[in-house]
């Protein structure tokens, strides 16, 4: 069972709701952020999730040990304002690697624009989602492997992803520890994009898993291919193609 009551004395959330077992915590939040009168910062976490969504059409596998969670916020009240709002994916992976490297031996580096990655290997998701008509409200869902092995994940994932049992074995930290943890990094990140232009190649890009490989980006039914050459100081990808240098918004990355 979780402290919720720490969580909520010990961070910036308002209100916190833990479910054993939910379909996505995302759909949740999201249902939540067209009600009116919620407290927010709000986070929904879930032990389990029956039907957790990925970016895109994918969706998101975890089991037991896992730390899945939904977290609505009102951007607003962190004077971050619309056209920033692409950012927020940013600087929640980089609250999250500095998280992961307090913990970690090794770098942990971000994949543009929401992964985070470890040794090659994802070890954590973010999706973020914008409600309709709502601009005072944001939904970020976070799935991250702590506690569940790669060892009982199917074989696909069981290639690509790694958690921190996995590098750390015994001496991990306890789900509520990293949680709070991952909590006040992202505090301190939401705060500063509120205030600041933040320059992007200079607090995001040296963490790039992908600068200076060649890569396809998938946009809808375009794909372009090119050399990854990390962020232009708004956070958008910049990719090397034999057209010159394009200005990526938002797409899928794949290195080739
Ligand atoms: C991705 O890498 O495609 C994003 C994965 C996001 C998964 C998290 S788990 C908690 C929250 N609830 C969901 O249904 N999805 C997000």
């Amino acid at each position: 069972m979780r402290d919720l009551h720490r969580i909520e004395r010990e961070t910036f959330l308002r209100r916190v709701e833990w479910h054993d077992e939910f379909d996505s915590t995302n759909s949740r939040a999201m249902a939540l952020a067209n009600e009116d009168g919620i407290k927010v910062p709000l986070l929904i976490g879930a032990t389990r999730q029956t039907a957790g969504r990925g970016r895109g059409q994918n969706s998101w596998w975890s089991a037991d040990g896992a730390l899945t969670f939904s977290v609505l916020i009102n951007p607003v009240e962190f004077n971050i304002s619309p056209q920033h709002l692409p950012q927020v994916a940013l600087i929640t992976g980089l609250a999250i690697a500095e998280t992961l490297e307090a913990l970690l031996p090794m770098p942990v580096q971000l994949k543009w624009p929401n992964d985070v990655y470890v040794e090659g290997r994802k070890i954590c998701g973010i999706l973020t989602e914008a409600p309709a008509g709502r601009p005072n409200r944001l939904v970020v869902g976070i799935g991250l492997n702590v506690g569940n092995s790669m060892q009982e994940a199917p074989p696909d994932i069981r290639q690509s992803a790694i958690s921190l049992v996995d590098v750390l074995g015994e001496a991990m930290p306890t789900r509520d520890d990293v949680l709070v943890s991952l909590l006040k990094h992202w505090e301190q990140w939401l705060r500063r994009l509120g205030c600041d232009d933040l320059d992007f190649p200079n607090v995001w890009q040296p963490r790039c898993y992908l600068h200076g490989e060649r890569v396809s980006v998938t946009i809808g039914p375009e794909i372009h291919t090119g050399v990854c050459l990390g962020l232009d100081t708004d956070g958008v990808l910049l990719l090397h193609t034999e057209t010159g240098v394009r200005r990526i918004l938002a797409g899928t990355v794949r290195r080739l």
